[in-house]
């Protein structure tokens, strides 16, 4: 059986993540802080689908915890999906910079230091796949969150270059997933106040990953859910960011 690596899978988008691989035949390895929660999801999944279900509690913010994901992940895994994050409390300057550099290590050095750790077993077995999850906010210009998620576009992007270069990876892929909002936790744990956010903007977490998986089995290397976002995206490529940054700071979140 393939094993899939999921990071934050407790919740929101990632747990949507590992119900779909399990019911897809995957066995999982698991990663989250809250070890009791993540306990739960691996018995519930182990029952439903009859997989293998392994749990990781680990703090991505932390050295300690990106070190044993690595190690895991370096034992060999076929799917890694680096899809852990959370959004801030404020814009730049508000935020306190210890928050700042957190986001850093969660949303950037954990992507980086996990795929590095995934892709050499993914080449030398000539199959695998790595989705990192960033954000449309990628697409804008708007606080640390954003710049993280256009690192990690730029990241798989340039990954997937260079495997493209290597005969030996021809079935290797790497992709970014730009979803907009999805109902998912993280607001609520940002503090963000989304109410003005309209119903049709609202993906759902299945959705998100549906159209991720459809996107990495044709090669895709960066995949935005729906239909209005794929218009963001395109938009965005037309106006400077300053621009559009400016635009989504009006229509966008505020906090609570
Ligand atoms: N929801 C949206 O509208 C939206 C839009 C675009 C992109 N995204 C991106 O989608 C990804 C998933 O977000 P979500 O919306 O599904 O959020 P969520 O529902 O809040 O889930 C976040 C998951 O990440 C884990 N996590 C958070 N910090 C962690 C850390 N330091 N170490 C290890 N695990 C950690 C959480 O578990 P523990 O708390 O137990 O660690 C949880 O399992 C993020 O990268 C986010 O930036 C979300």
């Amino acid at each position: 059986m393939p094993t899939a690596f999921i990071t934050g899978a407790t919740a929101g988008i990632g747990a949507a993540f590992a119900r779909r691989l399990a019911s897809d035949g995957f066995d999982l390895v698991l990663l989250a802080r809250d070890g009791k929660r993540l306990a739960g999801i691996a018995d519930e999944l182990g029952t439903t689908y009859r997989i293998g279900v392994e749990v990781l509690p680990a703090d991505l913010s932390t050295d300690e915890g990106i070190s044993a994901a690595e190690q895991r992940v370096a034992q060999g895994v076929d799917l890694l999906v680096n899809n852990a994050g959370f959004g801030h409390q404020g814009v730049f300057l508000d935020v306190p910079v210890e928050d700042e550099i957190t986001m850093l290590r969660v949303h950037c050095e954990a992507v980086l230091r996990l795929t590095s750790a995934a892709l050499p077993g993914m080449i030398e077995r000539g199959r695998g796949g790595v989705i990192n999850v960033a954000s449309v906010a990628a697409f804008l210009a708007r606080g640390t969150y954003s710049a993280s998620k256009i690192w990690v576009v730029g990241f798989s992007q340039s990954v997937m270059q260079d495997l493209a270069r290597r005969p030996e990876a021809r079935n290797v892929y790497v992709m970014a997933v730009c979803p907009g909002w999805v109902r998912t936790e993280f607001h609520e744990r940002a503090h963000m106040d989304v109410s003005n956010i309209p119903d049709r903007l609202w993906l759902s977490p299945d959705r998100v990953v549906d159209e991720a998986l459809r996107d990495l089995r044709r090669g895709v290397q960066v995949s935005v859910p729906g239909l209005p976002y794929k218009a963001v995206a395109a938009l965005t490529r037309l106006v400077p960011r300053s621009l559009s940054g400016r635009l989504s700071s009006r229509v966008g979140r505020s906090y609570t």
